[in-house]
């Protein structure tokens, strides 16, 4: 395994379109922000998770999605990168199927990684950009990624890579969101060229990049729109307490209206290497 770090940085301040370093900044001032550390009940996920009727936090639906992602994977032996783990509660949670020398995690913002270190210890972590892995080819028996390929220049380029590193017979898992054209226009630190119309266009996709047994499920009933009400009730449960000031519920509640009319899918995936 290489030791990426320096060559990951200047890789990764060529990046045209999506603004990277503008990117990770937004994710570090949100992802410490003391009332969503909260919400997330302290677990240091950052998605919108998988919600059921059974499901009664944040947390629970955080785990959830990484359950549903792993079911995906027929074989869970061997070793597993973790695309862009956030804080590493992703990581973590792989540590109930996984030995920690087996698992590797990548993310853009140092900061994030730092947190991860301690809430996965005992496995790698790199600063690298998901769409160049700095992975030798076939290092990796499976590869996850929750909620982030959005964000990359492009999904097909990070899929593509993800194939590269996988060994023949190991599967790329994924949750994704897919917003319309006009969403991908406007919407800060995303690139019109990642925009994918549907789930029949998310499935080409993976095929052209190499992926077989594709799978891409609409997810975005338990996922975006249990997320939705999960984190308005949360904030609106403040206010009423006295907690959260009107300023304050309308700025965090913003951040999830916003995204309404823009969202059109939330997605689960799954390809395995040939
Ligand atoms: C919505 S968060 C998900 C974090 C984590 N997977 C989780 O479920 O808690 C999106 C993450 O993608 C990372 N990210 C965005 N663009 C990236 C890229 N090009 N390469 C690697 N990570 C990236 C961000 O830093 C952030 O941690």
């Amino acid at each position: 395994m290489p030791v990426p770090g320096e060559r990951g940085v200047a890789r990764m301040d060529r990046s045209a379109a999506v603004n990277v370093q503008e990117l990770e900044k937004g994710y570090d001032g949100i992802m410490y922000n003391a009332l969503i550390d909260e919400y997330v009940d302290h677990s240091d996920f950052f998605n919108y998770g998988y919600w059921d009727q059974t499901t009664a936090s944040q947390r629970q639906a955080s785990e959830n999605l990484v359950r549903q992602l792993l079911a995906f994977i027929p074989d869970r032996s061997g070793t597993i990168l973790d695309v862009a783990c956030g804080k590493g509660a992703s990581t973590r949670y792989l540590l109930r199927h996984y030995p920690p020398e087996a698992v590797t995690g990548i993310n853009i913002s140092e900061r994030q990684l730092q947190t991860a270190r301690r809430n996965a210890p005992g496995c790698s972590f790199y600063l690298m950009d998901a769409t160049e892995l700095e992975f030798p080819d076939q290092s990796f028996d499976n590869v996850i990624c929750v909620e982030a390929a959005f964000h990359f220049d492009t999904r097909e380029r990070f899929f593509r890579e993800a194939r590269r590193v996988l060994k023949p017979g190991g599967s790329l898992v994924l949750s994704d969101i897919l917003m319309n054209r006009a969403a991908e226009q406007r919407r800060t630190f995303r690139t019109e060229r990642n925009y994918v119309r549907d789930l029949a266009e998310y499935r080409q996709v993976m095929r052209r990049s190499g992926f077989a047994d594709v799978r891409v499920v609409d997810a975005t009933t338990n996922c975006w729109h249990g997320h939705y009400w999960g984190v308005v009730n949360f904030f609106h449960q403040r206010f009423l307490a006295g907690e959260l000031d009107y300023d304050g519920l309308q700025r965090f509640l913003d951040r999830t209206y916003k995204v309404v009319p823009d969202i059109e899918y939330y997605i689960l995936a799954a390809g395995r290497r040939e």
